[in-house]
C-alpha cells in the first residue's frame, strides 16, 4: 500500500537518496529542504508522487506546511525523516546567536515538526519517525560543538518521542551514519572519493566511507512494517566505526616494547 512520507533536507544527496528509495517502492514525498531550487528540481525529476517545498524547519510555519501538503495533498502522513542539517559550528567558543541556530535546525526543526504530524500520524496503520543523528553524537572531537551536541541531543530526543508516542503507536528511531559520500565529505575531499576512502579506512574496519544509499536502506527498514518492534533505538550505519577503541582497530601492542638497551 502506498505510504506518504515527509523528508526535511531531502534535497541533499543524502536526503535525496531517502527519497528516491522510497518513492521507488511506490510512496509519495514531501520533500522540505532550504534549498528550494534543488527541492524542486527534485520533484519534477520524480514526478506527482514527489511534493518539493522551500523549508526552514527552523520556521513552524513551514513545518505546518509540510504537514499540510501531505494531507491535503496525499490524504494522509505515514512517517517522518528528520535529515535537514546545518553544520555551523565555532567550537566551545560558538556565540549565543550560533547555539540558537544550530539548535533550532538541527534539534528543535525536528521536534517541531513530529508534534505537529502526530494526529495525522495517529491515523497510520505503521506511522513511524527517524532523525538522523550521527556518530558525531558520541565522540568529542577538536573544534567542533554545536553539531556533535545537537545530534546527542537528537538521540536522546528519539528516547523521548518514542515513549511519549507509544501510545498512538508511532515508532520512532535515529540512525547514526559515519562518514557518508555527501556534500560535507564531498566537499572536504576536493571531490575525490577514492581519497575519502582512504582517509576514512583508518576510521571505518570495512576499509572504506559509506554510500548514500546505504544510510538511506537503514532508514528504509526502519520506516518498514519490518521493523514493527523496533522504537526508541539508534540503528549505526557506521562500517564499524562505533567498535574501534583507542587503537582505531590497528594493533599498536608493538609500539610498547623498548629498544633493547645497550647494558
Ligand atoms: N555526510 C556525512 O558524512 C554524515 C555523517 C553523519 C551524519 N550525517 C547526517 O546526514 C544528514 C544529511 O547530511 P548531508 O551530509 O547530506 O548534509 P548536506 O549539507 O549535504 O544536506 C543537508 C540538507 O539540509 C538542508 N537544510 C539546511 N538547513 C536547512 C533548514 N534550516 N531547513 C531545511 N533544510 C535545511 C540543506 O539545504 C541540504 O539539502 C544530516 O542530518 C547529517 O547530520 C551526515
Amino acid at each position: 500500500m502506498p505510504c506518504t512520507y515527509i523528508v526535511s533536507g531531502g534535497a541533499s544527496r543524502l536526503g535525496a537518496a531517502v527519497v528516491r528509495r522510497l518513492h521507488s517502492a511506490g510512496h509519495n514525498i514531501v520533500v522540505g529542504d532550504l534549498d528550494e531550487g534543488a527541492a524542486l528540481a527534485l520533484s519534477e525529476e520524480l514526478g506527482e508522487r514527489c511534493f518539493g517545498a522551500a523549508c526552514d524547519v527552523g520556521e513552524d510555519l513551514h513545518l505546518e506546511q509540510l504537514v499540510r501538503v501531505a494531507r491535503d495533498r496525499f490524504e494522509g502522513l505515514d512517517g517522518i525523516v528528520n535529515n535537514a542539517v546545518t553544520y555551523i559550528d565555532n567550537g566551545i567558543f560558538s556565540s549565543r546567536e550560533e547555539w540558537h541556530r544550530a539548535f533550532n535546525v538541527n534539534v528543535f526543526g525536528g521536534a517541531r515538526l513530529v508534534a505537529e504530524a502526530v494526529p495525522l500520524l495517529a491515523r497510520s496503520l505503521n506511522p513511524a519517525v527517524v532523525n538522523v543523528a550521527s556518530i558525531a553524537a558520541k565522540m568529542a572531537q577538536k573544534g567542533r560543538a554545536l553539531y556533535p551536541v545537537a545530534k546527542a541531543a537528537i538521540m536522546h530526543l528519539t528516547r523521548m518521542q518514542a515513549v511519549e508516542l507509544a501510545e498512538h503507536k508511532i515508532r520512532v528511531n535515529s540512525v547514526s551514519p559515519a562518514w557518508t559520500w555527501s556534500r560535507p565529505i564531498e566537499q572536504a575531499s576536493g571531490g575525490d572519493r577514492q581519497h575519502a576512502d582512504e582517509v576514512g579506512a583508518t576510521l571505518h574496519p570495512l576499509g572504506r566511507i559509506a554510500d548514500a544509499e546505504e544510510v538511506a536502506d537503514a532508514v528504509v527498514f526502519l520506516l518498514s512494517p519490518q521493523a514493527s518492534f523496533i522504537t526508541g533505538t539508534d540503528l549505526g550505519v557506521d562500517g564499524g566505526h562505533a567498535i574501534l577503541g583507542p587503537d582505531a582497530g590497528i594493533p599498536r601492542q608493538g609500539a610498547l616494547a623498548k629498544p633493547p638497551s645497550d647494558d
